[in-house]
């Protein structure tokens, strides 16, 4: 067997002339510091900030000088961004390992993509539905408002990965558009603690559960509603009547209804959308049921706005690019192993989780379009969370540790509440922005701030399911574009498959070829599962 990881030889990408350029610029400006920067250059926070879909996109503080930016978008048309945005569009197998299209953008468009009609049919259909939630009407076999007990409805997604992070953060993001008649829940792991504490308080006759999975065939989702079921029957015995509890959300219909999903509740999805880009459609029944039809309309047409600006702006000002061609600076060339997101906005504290699965499952390869090992980094590690709660648990790093780390900071300036809070809220972003590039010196060693981390900040108004929409489709967009810079697939997954195999094997007893330590852990787990 040929080793599994031979050392990588040079690439094509790295003997090009922009990638060349771009590493003698590095080893030219590495050791200039931001502090220096805008001093040397009063207007470089306007020079270095764009809008797009509402969005302000301040990049000012990255470690670019007035050549960065220009050698970066010349390795974007060198990689042909722009013609691999058209084939985006056009519903090209820009998937190219799976020989499928990426089409999450015909999810929100209005015209001038492929599967419009489709698109729109099975939107209509989960409007449907989520109304009837809505309403009452669906869930529940007795009880006096349309079979449930006349109390809230709750409808429960069980799904993982792409089929719950979506709309798990887009249904958290836009809580302040829900009503006290319907209330969404998430469960995504097999744990059975999840579903259990969901479920616990909840009323069988008033739970609908959505079975979101694009294969229908993930273990954790299928044990969930299969043990989602067994509490109904318990529950409710003869008067359970599966029409009344479920729906599935797949691109396996045959399978949901096998499984019992009555045809009316079976929401179909396609493979020419990937389960990390499918919030839009109707994996995003749960939030078209929380927030309404209406306010989904308003986060498709955030998306689509981004998606326009996408497709037609030029490099030079084009939102994602900047973002992915920055991404990339930071990473290849400064050595930035990770990236933290730091929405400053409550709503949006599963944001980072959500950006973990599209950056990471997207980018996080290791070979090259031609099937080549590639010789330079891919996806930074993402991750983060809420602030202010950041700055009292990871910030000391951030400031005073050994790592680069780029930070991506998200600033709704306006939102509901006390708006003395919120301005303190916003004051402290900018003011982690700022020292953590200009730093500060000090007679004392301990106390210095070196400074010179870079960061993204993204301003807007504030959160709403337009800017929600946009947010979300700027960062898909950032991390295609990154992939054609970085000459991989962001559309594959195939690192996910291995592991669910042994876990088969593991659970089976049949993983007689696994490695002495797993099989020492499997005798010890299975001598500690006998005495419970
Ligand atoms: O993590 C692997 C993966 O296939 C993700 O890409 C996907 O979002 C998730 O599992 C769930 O898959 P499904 O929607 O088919 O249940």
């Amino acid at each position: 067997m040929p080793p599994l990881s031979p050392p990588a030889s040079p690439t094509a990408l790295t003997q090009s002339p922009a990638w060349k350029a771009l590493r003698d610029h590095h080893g030219r400006t590495a050791g200039q510091h931001m502090r220096d920067l805008f001093a040397a250059d009063p207007g470089r926070a306007q020079r270095f900030g764009l809008e797009a879909a509402g969005l302000h996109l301040d990049y000012s503080k990255q470690r670019i000088t007035a050549e960065t930016l220009p050698l970066l978008l010349g390795l974007a048309a060198q990689q042909q961004i722009p013609d691999r945005i058209r084939q985006m569009f056009a519903g090209d197998d820009i998937n190219f390992t799976e020989h499928r299209p990426a089409l999450h953008v015909a999810l929100r468009a209005e015209t001038g993509v492929p599967f419009l009609d489709e698109v729109r049919a099975v939107r209509q259909s989960m409007y449907a539905l989520a109304e009837s939630l809505r309403s009452g009407s669906v869930p529940g076999t007795s009880g006096t408002k349309g079979g449930t007990t006349g109390g809230t409805v709750h409808v429960i997604n069980l799904g993982i990965g792409g089929s719950d992070l979506g709309p798990r953060l887009a249904a958290g993001a836009l809580t302040r558009y829900t009503g006290p008649s319907l209330k969404a829940h998430f469960v995504t792991n097999v744990d059975p603690s999840d579903l259990d504490e969901t479920l616990a308080g909840i009323a069988p006759e008033n739970a609908f559960f959505i079975v979101t999975s694009k294969s229908f065939t993930t273990v954790e989702t299928l044990s969930n509603a299969e043990r989602a079921r067994d509490w109904l029957k318990s529950r409710l015995g003869a008067r359970f009547d599966p029409a009344r509890h479920f729906a599935a959300v797949t691109s396996a219909p045959d399978a949901a209804r096998a499984w019992g999903i009555p045809e009316a509740h079976v929401l179909p999805m396609w493979d020419w959308v990937g389960g990390r880009y499918s919030l839009w459609s109707a994996v995003g029944l749960a939030v078209a049921a929380a927030v309404g039809p209406q306010h989904f309309d308003e986060l498709l047409a955030g998306a689509r706005a981004m998606d326009e600006h996408f497709r037609s702006a030029p490099l030079e000002r084009n939102m994602p690019v900047i973002m992915a061609a920055l991404s990339l600076w930071n990473s290849v060339f400064h050595g930035a192993e990770t990236q933290v997101v730091l929405p400053y906005c409550h709503e949006l504290r599963d944001l980072p989780s959500y950006l973990q699965q599209l950056q990471m499952e997207s980018n996080g390869k290791r070979v090259n379009k031609a099937g080549q090992p590639v010789d330079y980094p891919t996806s930074p590690v993402f991750w983060g969370s809420a602030g202010t709660v950041g700055q009292h648990s990871f910030h000391q790093l951030l400031h005073q540790g050994t790592h680069l780390i780029p930070a991506d900071f998200i600033v709704p300036v306006n939102g509901p509440g006390d708006k003395e809070a919120r301005h303190m809220l916003v004051a402290n972003a900018l003011a982690q922005a700022s020292t953590l590039a200009v730093g500060a010196d000090n007679a004392d060693p301990h106390r210095v701030h070196p400074g010179n981390q870079p960061s993204n900040t993204i301003l807007f108004d504030r959160l709403t399911p337009q800017s929600l929409g946009a947010l979300i489709a700027l960062y898909e967009h950032k991390v295609y574009a990154e992939s054609i810079l970085l000459d991989i697939n962001a559309f594959d997954q195939w690192g996910v498959e291995l592991g669910k195999k042994v876990a088969r094997e593991i659970q089976s007893g049949a993983g007689s070829n696994l490695d002495a330590s797993t099989l020492e852990l499997m005798r010890r787990a299975d001598a500690l599962r006998k005495t419970s």
